[in-house]
């Protein structure tokens, strides 16, 4: 099992007492250097901040410690909307058992020209907009998910859609749920360490396309949707991104996954090379594949220690939180990691019966519609964590605004 967290663990400027290992940048990437208690700021950082710089433009960085916060979020969703009725006249179930098991009451799952790309793009304008950023001034665009349009990413793609003319980098991130996390964390960390101003974090998923729809046992979990926020350059003291715990494990791996499976097709090319065992089979990606009652004890067991641990390096307690937004997987997960954090219900933030689980969209459209809603005002803390498949797991504490 790897675990991260005292590895990836960025500084907490404001509110961190402890001395953390400081993170650096060199010409051949990240160093982290332990038990430096000062903070390394190059002189120029600062000014830095306040003009573009671009990816390219940054290899000999400027700033190597500042804070990083979130300005803006969007989300979209498809417009088809699948409730457990509709699922009951396809697969031997009943709302009842759907609403109590899970929670989830709708789902929306994509049809005619919607696709994973276009629900991203509608999110990122939302989150652009909020920010009041231009796409030319984004310095990247970060892509979480595990289910691209293209198996080589969709992130460039994306950012052609949206206007972006400086070649900016732009590539995607494949960590099922915990994609976003993940995402935020890779934000923070190019921010910080690589003297980018704004970068764009997209979670979207579109996991109708690798549901297998005759299964009662995953496909009334899963539905459509993207969310997106635009994390920004700021100073030491207005930092957002508080703290990280981020974790995997392939032992679990074999409970939850997608894995590629030989084409059909293959039988018909059999005759022709068997003894050379070439060419390699053409492959496409088996429907998922789940055990349920082990991810879900992975995730009441998971879950809470690492928020436990990344609000110990935000130097918080759960009661200093104002929202505890977890990825929308299972009511009965949700109110089980809130139950063993203390977190009363009022603190926690669910939109899962109208959604589903939306793996790397779930956290960010859930902060949308909180935001959006003035649930979540500028000032607000909030720990959040994803899970899922690899097993991944991760993490973190934020302040919104
Ligand atoms: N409708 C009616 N009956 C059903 C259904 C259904 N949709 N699905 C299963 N059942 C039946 C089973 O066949 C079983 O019947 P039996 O007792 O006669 O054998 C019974 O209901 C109980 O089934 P369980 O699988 O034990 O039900 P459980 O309470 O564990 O709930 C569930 C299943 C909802 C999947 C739950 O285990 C769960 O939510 N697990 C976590 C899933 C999760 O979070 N996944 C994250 C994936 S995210 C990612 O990374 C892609």
């Amino acid at each position: 099992m790897a675990n991260a967290s005292g590895f990836l663990t960025p500084h907490v400027p404001s509110l961190r007492r402890k001395i953390q290992p400081s993170i650096g940048f060199s010409r051949s990437g990240f160093c982290f250097s332990e038990g430096i208690s000062r903070r390394v700021v190059c002189s120029s950082g600062v000014e830095g901040a306040g003009t573009h710089v671009s990816p390219s433009q940054s290899r000999v960085p400027k700033l190597v410690s500042k804070g990083c916060k979130l300005v803006g979020c969007g989300s979209a969703v498809p417009s088809l909307s699948v409730s457990n009725d509709d699922l009951a006249k396809i697969v031997d179930t009943s709302d009842e058992w759907i609403s109590v098991r899970t929670g989830i009451r709708n789902r929306r799952v994509i049809s005619g020209k919607e696709n994973l790309r276009n629900l991203a793009v509608e999110a990122a304008r939302k989150a652009l907009k909020m920010a009041d950023v231009e796409p030319d001034d984004l310095d990247m665009i970060l892509m979480c998910t595990s289910t691209p349009e293209d198996i080589f990413g969709d992130a460039p793609k994306v950012q052609r859609e949206l206007g972006c003319t400086k070649s900016q980098l732009a590539h995607d991130i494949t960590a099922a749920c915990s994609g976003f996390v993940l995402g935020l964390f890779s934000a923070s960390c190019y921010i910080r360490g690589g003297g980018l101003r704004n970068v764009l974090v997209i979670g979207a998923d579109v996991i109708s396309r690798f549901v297998d729809w005759t299964d009662r046992g995953t496909c009334i979990l899963f539905g459509d949707a993207a969310g997106a926020v635009v994390v920004q350059a700021c100073d030491a003291d207005e930092d957002g991104l508080l703290s990280f715990d981020l974790h995997s494990d392939g032992e679990g791996a074999r409970h939850l996954g997608a894995p590629i499976k030989d084409d059909e097709i293959n039988d018909l090319l059999g005759s022709n090379g068997p003894a050379l065992e070439f060419p390699p089979k053409r492959s496409s990606y088996a429907c998922i594949q789940m055990n349920g009652k082990e991810v879900f004890r992975f995730a009441v067991r998971c879950v809470p220690q690492s928020i436990e641990s990344a609000l110990e390096k935000a130097d918080l307690k759960a009661s200093d939180v104002d929202w505890l937004l977890l990825h929308q997987a299972n009511q009965r997960i949700i109110d089980a990691v809130a139950t063993r954090l203390e977190f009363p219900p009022e603190k926690v933030i669910s939109n899962l019966a109208n959604y589903g689980n939306t793996s790397a969209a779930s956290i960010p459209l859930a902060l949308d519609e909180a935001v959006r809603s003035g649930k979540v005002k500028p000032g607000h803390t909030i720990a959040t964590s994803g899970f899922g498949a690899g097993l991944t797991w991760g993490s973190a504490v934020i302040r919104w605004g």
